[in-house]
């Protein structure tokens, strides 16, 4: 069960300029203002490396906590033209990053890699929100958890303090299509990688799961009875506050 804290995790994707920083403005109003949830959750934006600096400071003593998409497999400083590292984006005072997202994985980034990005973004002390999902043809040959359970056992060390790690699942096949896994489906899924990870890692404490694809105001609404999930990673949705704060405002309907 999902007892804690949820999170509301937006990816900007590639989007945003620095006047962007209004749509945060907004968000972390709302959040301000809703006295009655608001302890109840936690919001996290994730907008492109050109935003970072900017936005970190902006909202440093505010409600809304910045994350990184991604970054390098190398960390502090390197020949590594236009690449950055875990060490460089932390000192920016990020303390999230997004890391093995499916848009990443199809432009190349193997398991080796991503394991690569995890470990020095625990090494520098991020908490790491950790992409997985299967794809349309493994939906359809009914693998998907053994491929959850791949794609985390490739990466994800044993000696890991699974506190600083989220894990989010995001089926390839629902990002940016509107299609949605079933609220049962998905509930059944969730407490199986649940199981899985609490085993394998031995962990004595629920580890915390988001889900992540084609979320927004209407959708969630099917989701909110799925208690072992701790939250959601929105990526088109998160690009307006209105779109954003109504999914916040429709979980806790
Ligand atoms: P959408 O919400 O646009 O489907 O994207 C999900 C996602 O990829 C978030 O990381």
């Amino acid at each position: 069960m999902a007892n804690g804290i949820r999170y509301f995790v937006g990816n900007w994707k590639m989007f945003g300029i620095p006047s962007s920083y209004k749509i945060l403005d907004k968000i972390n109003g709302y959040f301000i203002k809703d006295k009655k949830n608001n302890k109840k959750y936690k919001i996290i934006i994730a907008p492109p490396l050109t935003l970072l600096q900017d936005f970190s400071k902006r909202f440093k003593n505010k409600k809304i906590n910045i994350s990184a998409q991604n970054c390098y497999h190398k960390d502090n400083f390197g020949a590594y033209t236009g690449n950055v590292s875990p060490f460089m984006i932390k000192k920016l005072g990020i303390n999230y990053i997004i890391i093995g997202h499916s848009e990443n994985r199809a432009s190349g980034e193997n398991n080796k890699i991503i394991k690569e990005k995890v470990a020095l973004a625990l090494k520098n002390n991020f908490t790491v929100i950790f992409c997985i999902g299967e794809n349309k043809q493994e939906k359809k040959n009914k693998k998907t958890i053994k491929v959850l359970k791949k794609q985390v056992s490739k990466v994800i060390k044993n000696k890991y303090n699974f506190k600083n790690i989220i894990i989010a699942y995001e089926p390839v096949w629902s990002i940016g299509s509107g299609k949605l896994p079933s609220p049962h489906e998905l509930k059944k899924n969730a407490i199986e990688l649940k199981k899985f990870l609490r085993e394998k890692f031995r962990l004595n404490y629920n580890p915390k799961l988001l889900y992540g694809g084609s979320v927004d105001k209407n959708s969630v609404h099917a989701f909110k009875s799925i208690k072992e999930l701790d939250g959601f990673l929105i990526g088109g949705a998160s690009k307006s506050s209105k779109n954003f704060v109504d999914i916040i405002k429709n979980f806790y309907k």
